[in-house]
């Protein structure tokens, strides 16, 4: 029987980095919610693992034990025929494949190795807002973050995390305060964010100009509450008070730039 499970984008409200471990890792101090759009995925059980890819995204993406979803099955223990629909882009601080193998661990079991497969991958199987810390390692629940309308914006060009760690000038920033705020609304949440950071910004940033572009043309919508990058980049988010602000804005912007993925969502609110 053919199961389905949906693995939604990951977006990193805030991403303060707080230090790096001897081993080069870094600290981080974040809070991630999940969008209503994301990659989908079909797992057939039979005796032999093959791996199709389609969607938008499909392009360059591997078909075999290079894929974290095919080695997420491999982790569960699970053979059979995946069919992944791609519909997120990659190199895109969104998730990517993070968010593909912790969709295939919760659908086929192994959770409780996710973090072999990646930094972000434990944190990815959550789907509720969560606050993130040490190296994704230590995951807390925020229970105040209220869902709010976004529009995500891709601009064409993908970013490698290392090089973005790389090139961060100061490596040893404040953390969000212990106890985060309970949002009622909207426009406060989106004051408060505004007071926090994504310390991967400035340096996304110096390597890729298309990033600060994406971030002018949503910050220059109507509505828009806050503009900032997600993860290591290069996808930049907007958010809004209104559904109609925010596809307003991703009409607006996708006109203006066709060769860039642009989506108004949901955050904070996964179906
Ligand atoms: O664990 P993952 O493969 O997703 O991480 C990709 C790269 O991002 C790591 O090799 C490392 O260079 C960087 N990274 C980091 N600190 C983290 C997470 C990722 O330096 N907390």
């Amino acid at each position: 029987m053919t199961f389905e499970v949906f693995a939604p984008a990951k977006i990193n409200l805030t991403l303060h980095v707080t230090g790096q471990r001897a081993d080069g890792y870094h600290l981080l101090d974040s809070l991630v919610v999940f969008a209503n759009v994301g990659d989908r995925l079909w797992f057939e059980p039979g005796p032999e693992m093959s791996l199709k890819v389609s969607g938008l995204f499909a392009q360059g993406v591997p078909t075999d034990q290079r894929n974290l979803v095919w080695q997420a099955a491999e982790l569960a223990g699970w053979t059979g025929r995946i069919t992944l629909e791609k519909n997120l882009p990659h190199g895109a601080g969104i998730g990517g494949g993070s968010a593909d193998a912790a969709a295939a661990l919760t659908a086929l079991g192994g959770g409780a190795k996710a973090a072999t497969l990646g930094a972000d991958v434990p944190v990815c199987m959550r789907l509720a807002p969560t606050r993130m810390r040490g190296i994704g390692d230590q995951l807390d629940a925020a229970d105040g973050i209220p869902p709010c309308w976004a529009v995500l914006v891709w601009p064409g060009v993908g970013v490698a995390t290392p090089d973005i760690f790389k090139h961060l000038k100061n490596k040893t920033n404040s953390q969000m305060p212990e106890v985060l705020p309970t949002f009622q609304d909207h426009t406060g949440m989106t004051e408060w964010l505004g007071g926090m950071r994504n310390d991967l910004q400035a340096s996304c940033e110096a390597l890729v100009p298309e990033v600060s572009q994406a971030l002018k043309a949503l910050a220059g919508c109507e509505g828009a509450g806050l503009a900032r990058m997600s993860g290591s980049g290069s996808t930049c988010f907007g958010l809004f008070k209104t559904l109609s602000q925010a596809d307003a804005a991703a009409q607006k912007i996708a006109r203006a730039h066709p060769e860039w993925w642009v989506k108004s969502c949901v955050l904070g609110q996964v179906n």
